[in-house]
C-alpha cells in the first residue's frame, strides 16, 4: 500500500502542465470501439482509470499502445464478451461501455461500475435512455444485460429527468448508430460532452448541440477511425490553482481553457486571489488575507462538484465564515473529518458545509477516501505545518498524473512510499 509524505510550509513556485481530461479520454475511450479502423487518441493522461480501460479493451480483444501520451485503439478484431464482473467495476467510467457495445453489437453485459463513493450514483436515466432506443435492459444482482431486437435500435426523443454527464454520454453513444433521429432533452452541457461528439463527427456521425441543453443525433451505419487531440483537464487545472492560491508564490498554469473553469476562477476572484489570465496558461501570484466565501456546485457551466473538495483547504485560510452546498453530491463530504484532524474548524450541518476561518493547517495521518477529496489533502498537507500522512494514494493516482514530479518540480517535499518502507 502507498502512502503521500507530505512536509508543508514550503514556498512553490514555477509552472504545471496540464494533462488531457479524465473524464473526457473515460468516454472517449469507448466512444473508439464504434469504429471499423484504428483511432489515435492523443494528448492521452498516465493515469490509473486508462490504464483500466486499456485492460478492459484488451478483455473484449481490442488493440491498443500507449506511449507518449498517445493512446491508439483497433476495433477492428473486437468480440462481443460478456463482462459482469472483474476490472469492468474498477471504474465507474466503464458504464459507457453498455450504450457503445449497444450499438456496436446489438447488446453487452456489463457489471455496475464501481469509482468514488459520493452518496446514492443512480444510473436510472441511462436505463431509461436505452430502453427509449428500443433496448431491453436487465438489470440482476448488479449486472446489466442490454438487448435488441432484429430491428436494432430506434431514434427518440429523450428527456432527461436529471441533467447526468454519464447518461448523456451513453445515451449519445447508444444513439450515434441508432435508425433514424433522437433528440436528447435537458442534455448536460459539459466540455467532455463536446469532446466526444467532436471524436464521433471525426469519425463519421451526425451529431448536432453538444454543449447545449438540446442534442440531436442523426443515425448513421458506419464510423470510421481518425485521430484526435484531448481538451485539457478543466479539474485537474482548478486543482492546482487552488493549490497555488493557498501556497504558491508565484505558479504558472498551463494548457488551461479558461472558458471551463470561469465560474471557479470568478470564485478564486472573489476570494482576492491575485492572477493573469492568458490565452492558455494562467499565473498565479502569491496572495495574503484571502476572504472567506460561499458556494453551491451546479451542472456545467456552473461551479463543478469535482472542485469543491480541492478547493475547501483554500477557504481554512480565508478570513470569516462561510458555506459549500454540494447540490450535485451532497454527501462528497469525507474530506471534512480529515480536514479538521488537521486544525480546520469546519461543521456539516445537514446538507450544508459550514467552514470558519481561518486556521492553521498542521501534518497529521489521513486517508484519501476517494479521488478529490485525495485533491484536498495533498492540498492541506501543502499548506500545513509539519508532515502529512494520506493513505488512499490509489485513489489520486487514478486522476492525476505524474503527480509527484509535477510537486516536486515547483518545489513541494512530497514522496511516495510504500507502506513498509521506513522513512528516514
Ligand atoms: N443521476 C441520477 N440518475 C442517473 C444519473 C445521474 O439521478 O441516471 C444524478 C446523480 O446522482 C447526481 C447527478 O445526477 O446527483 C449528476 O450525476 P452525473 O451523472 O452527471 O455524474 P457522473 O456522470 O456519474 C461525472 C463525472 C464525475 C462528476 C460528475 C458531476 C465522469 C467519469 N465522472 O459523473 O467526476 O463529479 O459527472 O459533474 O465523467 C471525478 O472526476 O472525481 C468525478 C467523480
Amino acid at each position: 500500500m502507498k502512502k503521500l509524505v507530505i512536509r508543508g510550509g514550503r514556498p512553490l513556485t514555477g509552472e504545471i502542465n496540464v494533462n488531457g481530461a479524465k473524464n473526457s479520454i473515460v468516454a472517449l475511450m469507448p466512444a473508439a470501439i464504434l469504429a471499423d479502423s484504428e483511432v489515435v487518441l492523443e494528448g492521452v493522461p498516465d493515469i490509473q482509470d486508462v490504464h483500466s480501460l486499456i485492460d478492459i479493451l484488451n478483455d473484449f480483444k481490442v488493440k491498443t499502445s500507449f506511449e507518449n501520451n498517445v493512446l491508439k485503439i483497433d476495433p477492428t478484431q473486437m468480440q462481443s464478451i460478456p463482462m459482469p464482473t472483474g476490472k469492468i467495476q474498477s471504474l465507474r467510467a466503464s458504464y459507457y461501455f453498455m450504450g457503445a457495445t449497444l450499438s456496436k453489437f446489438g447488446e453487452g453485459v456489463i457489471g455496475l461500475p464501481g469509482g468514488c463513493f459520493l452518496g446514492p450514483r443512480p444510473i436510472d436515466q441511462h436505463i431509461k435512455a436505452f430502453r427509449s432506443l428500443g433496448a431491453q435492459v436487465e438489470d440482476e444482482y448488479g449486472v446489466i444485460t442490454l438487448t435488441t431486437g432484429s430491428e436494432g435500435l430506434q431514434g427518440t426523443r429523450i428527456y432527461m429527468d436529471v441533467v447526468s454527464v454519464g447518461a448523456t454520454i451513453n445515451t449519445i453513444l447508444a444513439a450515434v448508430k441508432a435508425k433514424g433521429k433522437t433528440v436528447i432533452e435537458n442534455a448536460a452541457k459539459e466540455p467532455e460532452i463536446i469532446d466526444l461528439v467532436t471524436l464521433l463527427n471525426k469519425m463519421g456521425a451526425k451529431i448536432r448541440g453538444a454543449g447545449t441543453s438540446v442534442i440531436r443525433i442523426e443515425g448513421v451505419d458506419h464510423l470510421t477511425g481518425t485521430s484526435h487531440t484531448i481538451i485539457p483537464d478543466r479539474i485537474e487545472a482548478g486543482t492546482y490553482l487552488a493549490m497555488a492560491v493557498a501556497i504558491g508564490q508565484e505558479i504558472r498554469i498551463n494548457n488551461v481553457i479558461f472558458e471551463h473553469i470561469e465560474s471557479f476562477i470568478a470564485k478564486l476572484d472573489e476570494m482576492g486571489a491575485r492572477m493573469e489570465i492568458s490565452e492558455d496558461s494562467i499565473l498565479v501570484h502569491h496572495s495574503d488575507d484571502l476572504k472567506m466565501v460561499s458556494l453551491k456546485t451546479q451542472p456545467y457551466p456552473g461551479f463543478a462538484t469535482d472542485l469543491q473538495q480541492p478547493l475547501t483547504p483554500v477557504l481554512t485560510k480565508a478570513i470569516g465564515k462561510g458555506t459549500i452546498t454540494d447540490t450535485i453530491y451532497p454527501q462528497r463530504i469525507k474530506h471534512i473529518p480529515e480536514l479538521n484532524r488537521m486544525g480546520a474548524n469546519i461543521k456539516v450541518d445537514g446538507d450544508i458545509i459550514r467552514i470558519e476561518g481561518p486556521t492553521q493547517l498542521t501534518g497529521a495521518q489521513v486517508k484519501a477516501s476517494d479521488l478529490r477529496a485525495g485533491a484536498c489533502l495533498f492540498i492541506a498537507g501543502l499548506m500545513a505545518q509539519g508532515e502529512t500522512v494520506i493513505t488512499g494514494v490509489d485513489n489520486i493516482l487514478r486522476g492525476y498524473s505524474n503527480i509527484i514530479e509535477k510537486l516536486q518540480a515547483i518545489g513541494a517535499d512530497i514522496q511516495m512510499i510504500d507502506d513498509d518502507q521506513v522513512e528516514d
